[in-house]
Parts: C-alpha cells; sequence; structure tokens
C-alpha cells in the first residue's frame, strides 16, 4: 500500500505491506502504520472475516486500532482512506465495510470523513454496532470530488 498524503498538513501515515494474493485472502495480515515523520507506530489496520459472517466475494471488512497518543491527530482518517483506496484499486473489492460501537464518535466521524455511509446495524457478540460502508460505485463517485481529474 503506498503512502500518500490526503490532508494537507497531516504527516503521512505509511504502511507497507506484501500481500500474497488480495483476490483470494479476504483477510489480510495487519498493516502497521507509522508516522510519516519518524518512523514510530502509531498502530494497525487489516481486514478480516468476521467470526461466523461469511462475506460476499468483494466484500472486505476493515479493522482499525490507534496507540492512545496518536489518537485524534487525523492518522485515522488517513490510514482508513489508504486501505480502503487500496482494496478498491489493487484487491478488486467492490464493497468495504466495518461496523462500529454506535457510542464511537472519533470512528464514525473518520468514517464520515473518509466517504463511508451508515448502513444499518447488526448484533453481534451479544451487542448492537452500526456498520459503515462505501461501495466501488461511491468509492468512485467520492474520489472525484476528493481529487479533480488531471486536465
Ligand atoms: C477510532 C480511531 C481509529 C479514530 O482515529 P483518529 O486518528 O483518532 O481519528 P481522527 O483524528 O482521524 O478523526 C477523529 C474525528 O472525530 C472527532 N471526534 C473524536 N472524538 C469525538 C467526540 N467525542 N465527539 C465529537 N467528535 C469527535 C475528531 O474531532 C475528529 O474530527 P475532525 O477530523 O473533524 O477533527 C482511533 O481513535 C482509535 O484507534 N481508537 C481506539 C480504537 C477504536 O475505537 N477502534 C475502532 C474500532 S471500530
Amino acid at each position: 500500500m503506498a503512502a500518500t498524503a490526503i490532508r494537507p498538513g497531516v504527516p503521512v501515515v505509511s504502511a507497507e505491506v506484501g500481500y500474497p494474493d488480495p483476490v483470494a485472502t479476504p483477510s489480510f495480515p495487519p498493516v502497521v502504520l507509522r508516522n510519516g515523520l519518524d518512523g514510530v507506530s502509531i498502530g494497525r489496520i487489516q481486514t478480516f472475516v468476521p467470526p461466523g459472517r461469511a462475506l460476499p466475494p468483494g466484500t472486505f471488512d476493515v479493522g482499525i486500532g490507534l496507540k492512545e497518543n496518536a489518537r485524534g491527530k487525523g492518522y485515522g482518517r488517513e490510514a482508513l482512506a489508504l486501505l480502503t483506496d487500496w482494496l478498491f484499486e489493487h484487491a478488486a473489492a467492490e464493497a468495504v465495510e466495518a461496523s462500529t460501537d454506535p457510542a464511537n464518535v472519533a470512528m464514525r466521524t473518520v468514517f464520515r470523513k473518509a466517504g463511508w455511509m451508515p448502513a444499518g446495524s447488526l448484533t453481534e457478540v451479544g451487542r448492537e454496532w452500526v456498520m459503515y460502508r462505501i461501495t466501488r460505485r461511491e468509492w468512485e463517485a467520492w474520489r472525484r470530488q476528493r481529487k479533480p481529474p488531471r486536465p
């Protein structure tokens, strides 16, 4: 996954990964996120297959966790945007989704600012979760809006 600055002024999150076969393997090892300024590890992001909930081909579920001192600095949004781009560009994704605690305002803000939309709720491990999702068509529209096409 290439490192790209998404928001001016925010240090680039760099993430290096060598996925063996993204199309055949919807559950990738976690990507370690590093602060682009000094290379310090700030957390991880990954795709996974939720236990007991098979995903249709082309659908990826994402999980993210930042170290406490790295939160609230824009890294979450940047990392989610990078992985979302990577999955659509290189892993033949048709939809990328994730669930979070309804009270997790930071995560819900990050989803919204990365172009993801609320997609209902689900009950898993005895709790209610709110689901967010972005489809390929939505991502293409989001990307056009985010990066004007080159002349
Ligand atoms: C959730 C998480 C990934 C978000 O990443 P982050 O880098 O901290 O988030 P960002 O700094 O990119 O953005 C957070 C946004 O939410 C807003 N926010 C955070 N807490 C908020 C609150 N209580 N009320 C309102 N807005 C809030 C911030 O102001 C920011 O908005 P902005 O972009 O307009 O400034 C990170 O905080 C984390 O790892 N938390 C612990 C683990 C976790 O919850 N993982 C997700 C499980 S699904």
